[in-house]
């Protein structure tokens, strides 16, 4: 056992971690720039879509995020809020960028499904969503757009429940949709919250009234009757927000909202502290690791180079586990059992960075030049410990990389193993290594193109891709003699990967089953254990 430290432990009370999960144009960056301005941490709202253009300006790699109208790389975003630090993991929508995203969500403790009231849930939602449940995180949703003519709010429940397979239960209840939307109803007071139609750009201040006292001067009486009824039948029929079912990811408690224009920001946001857990025991090789064990633990989720095209530097992003961080420490890295002098930290804000002196659990961590730090990596302080590994994903896509400019070799090396070493892609060899062109694979095909990009732009090194046939790769393993006779069809591929293991890349799952019976003593494996 070991003396919790009380700091420590009041510290991470105060904390809440979190991701939006959304499929593209639900209004994620429209809810985060909300949240920052209920956050009090902007003035004015498109902060974070200027922080945006502002980055694409000063880092041309952001320019492809711009062309394709997308956001390809995750940010973290923190501020207080009535006494809790909120660490917000931004996260990639285009299911291109899927990896980069559910490595993030590893680090967080909560998950916020923002759901287009018009769409319901869309597919890159459920495959987040499916993510969360395997890793027992608890979600919270957000109905957005009620603005708009959608579906009718019953409808909605209904399909987060069919498609998720997941209790959505209603936090509050919206009065009216579309051009009758005039407000919530809070499901823990009863009252009602009037809003007036305004722009979004800043804070607004809301009327509240029981909802019982309604006039029709507030609301028109058939809208009110109408969301009476419904509220009703809600309250009746449906279970209890119980907190216990939805830290097991078995119940989501539903906000309805309107993201563009601030209806129920500040009430999600109360809603979301009373919801949202303070960091959890994270699992390890020494079993559970609390969060106020004195000694502190971390783990590297997310390598970005580059940030900031002047400084040509890496940040890898620490998500602290337990303990106290602290400028400079000391600290043991076990996969290498080195110990090292941490390097300069800093907090990301909305408007730029600074750095940090300390950091409790929760807190996400951005450590310039970090080194040798791989993703996935436990950095800890004292007993050694070691974080359950990130998950894998295996790559679907698979292509030739050749470097256009024979005299610029060294510069490609370099940057490839950069973008590998981020997690941005995996490359295979041909086993006996030699002069052969890298073969490339990742689950999304933007993903490619941000390997060329960045290439191009970072490293000036032209590149051109020749795509392959194959559909998936599998690692084996077995005894030697049965690994050099491998009975192999024509159709597949002999490959190793960046860290020397050796695997087959296929063009079917029929060929890989055939080449299984062929082969009874070796393993495939869908997953490596390399890194
Ligand atoms: P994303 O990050 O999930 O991809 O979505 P984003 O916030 O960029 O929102 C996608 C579009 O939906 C934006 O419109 C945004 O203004 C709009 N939107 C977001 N929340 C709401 C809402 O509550 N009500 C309504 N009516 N619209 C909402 P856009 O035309 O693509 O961009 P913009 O010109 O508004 O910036």
């Amino acid at each position: 056992m070991f003396e919790v430290d009380p700091v420590v432990a009041r510290e991470a009370q105060r904390r809440r971690t979190f991701a939006i999960i959304s499929h593209p144009d639900a209004g994620k960056t429209t809810l985060t720039e909300k949240l920052l301005l209920y956050g009090g941490c902007v003035e004015i709202a498109g902060a974070v879509r200027g922080r945006k253009s502002q980055r694409a300006a000063t880092s041309d790699w952001m320019e492809l995020e711009k062309q394709r109208g997308i956001s390809v790389s995750s940010t973290v975003l923190s501020f207080d809020f009535e006494g809790y630090r909120i660490n917000l993991l931004d996260t990639p929508g285009h299911h291109d960028f899927s990896e980069d995203t559910y490595r993030t969500l590893m680090a967080a403790d909560c998950a916020v499904m923002v759901i287009d009231l018009a769409k319901g849930v869309e597919a890159q939602t459920e495959k987040l969503f499916r993510v969360c449940a395997m890793r027992h995180i608890p979600v919270l949703t957000f109905v957005n757009k009620v603005d708009r003519t959608g579906q009718e709010p019953l409808a909605m429940l209904a399909n987060i429940e069919e498609k998720l397979g997941i209790h959505a239960v209603p936090f509050n209840w919206p009065l009216g949709t579309g051009p009758d939307f005039r407000g919530i109803v809070d499901r823990l007071t009863g009252d009602a919250h009037l809003f007036d139609r305004n722009s979004g750009e800043q804070r607004i201040a809301f009327d509240t009234k029981p909802f019982a006292e309604l006039t029709a001067e507030d609301i028109d009486p058939i809208v009110r009757e109408q969301a009476a009824e419904e509220w009703e039948l809600v309250l009746s029929a449906g279970d209890d927000l119980d907190p216990a079912l939805i830290m097991q990811g078995m119940m989501t408690p539903v906000f309805f909202g309107s993201a563009y224009t601030n209806f129920g920001i500040e009430h999600f946001l109360h809603g979301f502290l009373k919801l949202c857990p303070p960091p959890q025991p994270r699992k390890s090789d020494h079993g559970l690791i609390p969060v106020d064990r004195p000694e502190f633990s971390g783990f590297v989720f997310k390598l970005q180079a580059n940030l900031d095209p002047r400084h040509r530097d890496l940040v890898a992003f620490l998500r602290v586990c337990s303990g106290k961080f602290e400028r400079e420490m000391e600290v043991v890295h076990p996969r290498t059992g080195k110990k090292i002098k941490l390097p300069r930290a800093h907090r990301l804000f909305a408007q730029g960075r600074e750095t940090m002196d300390e950091g409790y659990p929760g807190d996400i961590i951005g450590l310039v030049n970090p080194g040798e730090f791989r993703l996935g990596d436990t950095i800890c302080g004292g007993r050694q410990v070691n974080f359950e590994p990130l998950p894998q994903f295996p790559p679907e896509n698979f292509a030739i990389l050749r470097c256009e400019d024979t005299l610029r070799r060294k510069q490609f090396a370099r940057g490839l193993e950069q973008l590998i070493n981020e997690g941005a892609i995996q490359c295979f060899t041909r086993p006996g290594g030699g002069q052969a062109e890298p073969i490339l694979a990742a689950v999304g095909v933007l993903q490619f193109d941000v390997v060329k990009f960045r290439l191009q732009s970072e490293y000036n090194t032209a590149t051109s891709l020749s795509w392959l046939p194959y559909k998936m790769v599998r690692w084996i393993d077995g005894p030697a003699d049965n690994l050099k006779d491998l009975k192999l069809p024509y159709s597949t591929r002999r490959v190793v990967d960046h860290y020397g293991k050796e695997a087959v890349l296929f063009e079917s799952k029929w060929d890989v089953e055939y080449t299984q019976r062929e082969n009874p003593k070796v393993t495939f494996s869908a997953v490596s254990s390399s890194g």
